[in-house]
Formats: C-alpha cells, sequence, structure tokens
C-alpha cells in the first residue's frame, strides 16, 4: 500500500514537465490544462496503430505504438486515457509495469509508463471502455442502408483518450499509421491516407505523414463507396446517398483552389467528404484529408455548403496552426469562420457573404445574452481551468474570433490583413500557436508600434475583455434589406403569397424567420405554412427554426414532422435549442420529455450528455 502510494506520487511528480523547450513565461501562458501526459518533455514523434473494430461487443481493442525522443531523460511517460482497459505494456520489448491513476473529472486517467534513458518505443495492449464518448456505434436500422452497422469517432476537444492511449493535448503533434481490422465487407476511413473500396480482407493500412494532434485522429467504419469530384477531391457517403452527396459538394474541386489562392497551398494532398448518417452530432469536423460532416447539409441546392468551406478552412487554420490549448480556441474557430467566409465572398459574391456575417453577428449577440455581457467566458481567452474543455467551446470563438478578424481588416484594409493571414498560415505551418504567442506575432507584423492602428482596433479589449467590443464591425446588408422588407409586409397583414421570395436561399428564410414576433400568432403561422410548406421542408436549418418558432407558437401541425426529425437528426446545434425551447413551458416539456424518451438512444454520446441536462432540468 505504502509503495503503491510513494510510487504513485513519484509518478506523478515524473509526469511534471520540465519546460525545456520554452520559455518559463511562454511555456506558463500555454499551460495545457487538459493533459495529463508529459508529452512536452518527452517527445513523440510517431503512432503505429494496430486495432480491431468489434461491432457486436462495441468495443476497439488492440496495440498502440508509440515512438519518442527523450532528451530530459525523464523516468515516466505519461499519457491520456479515459475509460481504456489497458492489458499490458512493453518499452523497447521489455514488459514494464505500468500504473493507471484513478480518473479525474473532464481529464480520465493518466497511465505512467517506467522508461529507461536509452528507451525509444513503448506499446500498449488495450481495450476501449462502454461509455467511450468519442465513439458512436450505430445498429443498421441507423444508417441509411440499413444492413450494415456503421461507426465513427469524434476526437475533438479532448476524446481521442477515450479510444487511443495518447498525448492528448492539441500543443502535442504525431505522425502515424494505422492497421484497422473490421468486418469483411465494410469500409475503414481515417484522417490519413485512404482507401477506395472495400477489400477482402477487412484490413485496412493508413499512413499520416504530416504531424497531427490527436484531437485530428479520426476513424469511421461502415458501408460507404467513393466518388471523385476532381483530381484531388471527393466525396464517401453510404450508397443510397452518394450521388446526391455528389451534386451537393460539385464545388468542393473549386473551393480548394479558391482557399489556396487565399492564403497559400492545400499541405494535405487530397481533400474527401466523408458523409456520415444523421445522429452525427457535429456539423462538419476537420479531420485531415477528410472532412466528418452531417447529411443534415444536404439541401440539394447546395445551400449549406458553407460549412464545407468552414471544415476546409480549418486545413489552414487549425490543422497547420494549431490552437495550443482549448483556452486559445479563438485561434482555431475564429480563423475559420473569418477564412469561410473569405472563401463563400470569393465564390458567391459579397453580398452573399454578407449574410453569412450577418447571421454570424445574430448568433454572438445571442451567445453573449446567454452567457451575460460580462461573464469570463465572452472573451476570446478562455480561462477553463478545472472545467470540461467542452464547456468553453461556444460561439464567442467561433463568431467573437471572426468579427474581430474583420475589424483588423477593415482598420488596416484587405491587402494588408491578407499578407499577413498568408504569412500568418504559412511561416507557422505544423506549429502551436498560443493568444499570447499570436499577439505578439500580430505586433510583430501587423501593427508594427502603429499606435493610431492599435487603438482602432483595440486587440486587448477584444482577447481579455468580455461581450462585444462597440468597434465590432457590423456588415451592411443588401439582400437581408430585402428579407426585411417582406417580412414587414407580412406582417401588416400581406397575403404572404405576394411576397418576393423567388430566388430566396437557406439565409433568406432563416433570416425571414428568425426575426418574427416570438411567439407568432397561429393564423400567421398558419398563414406561412400553407404558403411555403415549411412544416414540410427538407431543408434542417429551415426546418429547425420552424420547429421552434411552431413549440413557442403552439402550432400543433408541426409537431409530426417535428417528432421525425427528432428521430433522425443527432446533430447537436438543432437539438439544444429545440428541446430548449419545448422546456419552456409545462406542456411542451412533457412532449419533450416523451420524444427524448423515445429516440435518447439515437443520439451520440455527448449530445446525450448535453440534452439530459436540458431535460432533467
Ligand atoms: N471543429 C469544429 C467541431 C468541434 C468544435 C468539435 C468543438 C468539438 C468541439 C468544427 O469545425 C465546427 O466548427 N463545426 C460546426 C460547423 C461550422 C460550420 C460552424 C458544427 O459542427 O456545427
Ligand atoms: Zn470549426
Amino acid at each position: 500500500m505504502r509503495y503503491v502510494l510513494l510510487a504513485g506520487a513519484l509518478f506523478a511528480a515524473a509526469c511534471q514537465t520540465t519546460g525545456d523547450r520554452n520559455p518559463a513565461e511562454e511555456n506558463a501562458q500555454a499551460k495545457d490544462l487538459h493533459t495529463l501526459s508529459n508529452a512536452d518533455s518527452i517527445l513523440v514523434r510517431r503512432l503505429a496503430l494496430d486495432i480491431a473494430v468489434d461491432f457486436t461487443a462495441h468495443r476497439i481493442d488492440g496495440a498502440a505504438e508509440w515512438r519518442f525522443d527523450n532528451p530530459g531523460e525523464l523516468p515516466i511517460f505519461c499519457l491520456d486515457t479515459d475509460g481504456l482497459t489497458i492489458d499490458s505494456v512493453t518499452a523497447n520489448g521489455r514488459k514494464v509495469p505500468h500504473t493507471l491513476d484513478s480518473a479525474i473529472a473532464f481529464l480520465g486517467s493518466r497511465l505512467s509508463i517506467p522508461v529507461k534513458k536509452t528507451d525509444t518505443i513503448v506499446r500498449i495492449w488495450y481495450k476501449t471502455g462502454s461509455h467511450a464518448t468519442a465513439l458512436q456505434w450505430l445498429e443498421p436500422a441507423q444508417t441509411l442502408g440499413k444492413k450494415q452497422p456503421f461507426l465513427y469517432t469524434q476526437s475533438e476537444p479532448t476524446y481521442a483518450r477515450t479510444w487511443i492511449p495518447a498525448p492528448d493535448g492539441p500543443g502535442i503533434r504525431f505522425t502515424y499509421t494505422a492497421r484497422v481490422t473490421v468486418p469483411k465487407g465494410l469500409v475503414a476511413l481515417m484522417s490519413a491516407e485512404n482507401p477506395r473500396m472495400a477489400n477482402d480482407s477487412g484490413v485496412y493500412h493508413f499512413r499520416m505523414d504530416q504531424p497531427v494532434p490527436a484531437y485530428l485522429m479520426a476513424l469511421a467504419v461502415g458501408d460507404v463507396a467513393y466518388k471523385a469530384i476532381d483530381g484531388r477531391t471527393g466525396v464517401y457517403a453510404e450508397p443510397d446517398m452518394l450521388d446526391k452527396a455528389h451534386y451537393e459538394f460539385a464545388e468542393v474541386g473549386k473551393m480548394v483552389t479558391t482557399a489556396e489562392g487565399l492564403y497559400g497551398p492545400y499541405r494535405w494532398g487530397v481533400y474527401d467528404v466523408l458523409v456520415l448518417p444523421p445522429g452525427f452530432p457535429l456539423g462538419g469536423m476537420e479531420n485531415p484529408r477528410l472532412t466528418f460532416a452531417t447529411p443534415t447539409i444536404i439541401a440539394g441546392d447546395r445551400s449549406l455548403v458553407s460549412l464545407i468551406a468552414h471544415e476546409l478552412a480549418h486545413s489552414w487554420s487549425g490543422n497547420l496552426v494549431t490552437n495550443a490549448t482549448w483556452e486559445d480556441f479563438w485561434l482555431n474557430e475564429g480563423f475559420t469562420v473569418y477564412f469561410e467566409r473569405r472563401i463563400m465572398e470569393a465564390m458567391m459574391g459579397a453580398d452573399y457573404a454578407d449574410m453569412l456575417w450577418e447571421l454570424g453577428y445574430q448568433d454572438l449577440e445571442e451567445t453573449v445574452t446567454s452567457l451575460g455581457k460580462d461573464s469570463r467566458d465572452t472573451w476570446l481567452k478562455l480561462a477553463l481551468k478545472g472545467r470540461d474543455a467542452e464547456d468553453g467551446l461556444t460561439d464567442i470563438a467561433y463568431e467573437k474570433g471572426a468579427h474581430f478578424l474583420r475589424r483588423v481588416e477593415e482598420t488596416v484594409g484587405r491587402q494588408k490583413i491578407d499578407t499577413f493571414l498568408y504569412q500568418y498560415f504559412n511561416g507557422n505551418a505544423f506549429k502551436t500557436m498560443s493568444t499570447e504567442q499570436f499577439l505578439r506575432y500580430f505586433n510583430e507584423e501587423l501593427l508594427k508600434g502603429d499606435t493610431t492602428l492599435e487603438a482602432k482596433i483595440r486587440v486587448k479589449e477584444w482577447v481579455y475583455g468580455p461581450g462585444i467590443p462597440d468597434n465590432c464591425p457590423r456588415v451592411p446588408q443588401t439582400r437581408f434589406t430585402k428579407v426585411d422588407t417582406a417580412r414587414e409586409k407580412f406582417l401588416k397583414g400581406e397575403a404572404p403569397g405576394t411576397l418576393e421570395t423567388a430566388g430566396w436561399t437557406s439565409h433568406e428564410w432563416l433570416h425571414f424567420l428568425r426575426k418574427m414576433p416570438k411567439p407568432l400568432g397561429l393564423p400567421q403561422m398558419e398563414q406561412l405554412d400553407a404558403t411555403f410548406k415549411l412544416t414540410a421542408t427538407g431543408n434542417s436549418e429551415v426546418a429547425n427554426q420552424w420547429f421552434i418558432m411552431s413549440v413557442a407558437a403552439g402550432y400543433k401541425p408541426a409537431f409530426a414532422n417535428m417528432d421525425k426529425f427528432l428521430s433522425q437528426v443527432g446533430r447537436r446545434k438543432f437539438l439544444t435549442p429545440l428541446y430548449t425551447e419545448m422546456m419552456k413551458s409545462d406542456e411542451n416539456a412533457a412532449m419533450a420529455r416523451t420524444i427524448y424518451g423515445k429516440y435518447r438512444g439515437n443520439y451520440h454520446p455527448l449530445a446525450q450528455e448535453t440534452l439530459d441536462k436540458i431535460i432533467n432540468k
């Protein structure tokens, strides 16, 4: 007992990092609060995974082999795990006694492996646990094809450790290879070089030669097929979805070229999109070489492809230059939203991108209102000590971050910000960036001591201050002005059929509906529905907004389709506001509980966690 305690204490001490690689000040600022590994001192180089996917047991098991350098000659190598069973561990081929600490909230269990100075390889045999947050196992009934099961992972922010023992911090990069065994007939895909179709053996080999952090480790297994868009882009989807997806994403090749024209070469080789079954909890995830996407963006008219522009933009902001810690999340997401809108502007015109800016501003206002305008969580630089990383990851990073860059653009001019961003992405490629490092870089490369510029931008207020700064840009609207006119006419009693809605995209519909009085009267709900068939819309964004309005107005004719929507869609961005709206009255809350009771099992563990809190309030 005493020995164990002592060993535990020694191990814990050994896991303190040396901090040799960074000046003390910088290291303190970039301290990652969400990893228990010491991989900023023991430098991991390459991961070789050898795993098998068991759909019956809902388990992944196999081995993870880490190659590393240990310049500080530390005696213990520490990794993050969460819920994993560790079967055995070797260091340079010798069996070694590992310890697995008990779990710490939001962090999981530290795995400590004693190593010799000369060791360069550890190999860990392990199995995933029954509540692995990263993994969603779908029964055949939850897929389009209904015949085969499906598995996909979601590792960001801190869930890679639930399926791989890994140094799981965004500031720690490594290359990887993987051998993945799956049931015959299914295809396995990773954030790496991928196969184009199923093979007979069920064994797939992968390699990723560019160093990536653990949150970009990704795996999907299912009955999927591939169709090329052009020489370097393509789509994967379940066979029944493939043609639709291919049509929707036909512009993706051009999108990559457009992005390159803005901020430099695409460095990851191919860019493919994998369309997942509808239970996917996110809109999209920027897994390198293979964006994971929700099928809810397949609207039939290409009107929701800005989401792909977003995930593609992460190939620069996030995947190339990576936030040092989750407190610096705005460096990933804010830059990506800005870049996404620049891509959309280049492809669709400024009046189109202006709509995205306005909807984003509305999201920002709503987030600031719900968090509180003085809330610490509305700073760009977050404070996540002792908290679930996930809790801090709100629209603030996305929209306040993007609007900050727009403020910079409007102050220094487009040419200067573009030169700056080009250098930022290319000069820092495959590196990690903390907020403080960024501010230093920004001062040196852009402000260059110009106090007038600084006074106009007021960087500190944006980064280390709450709410929406009063110099936040507001983007003038052309297309939405027409929408506002249409809405006003309708609210004054004009028949919806006479409104000029021809040619409206999802964005116009969203704006039209969002700014309606809440609740809208039942006769007006009926009128809108009769004319525009909103209850039956196949556009997920519009449907979601309409169902929220229907709940608020008590518009029952929409409820059957809402029920169906909630049975299929797993995207948290839709589920959270819709269930939240239902919980506002007793009658609707009862309906929410019934619906959630039926469909909870369809949702991703992450969505379940969020929704459990809303429903059980
Ligand atoms: N990287 C994020 C997804 C993410 C964020 C995962 C935080 C885990 C924690 C991805 O790029 C993203 O932002 N997805 C958005 C869509 C986007 C168009 C705003 C989403 O899923 O809604
Ligand atoms: Zn993103």
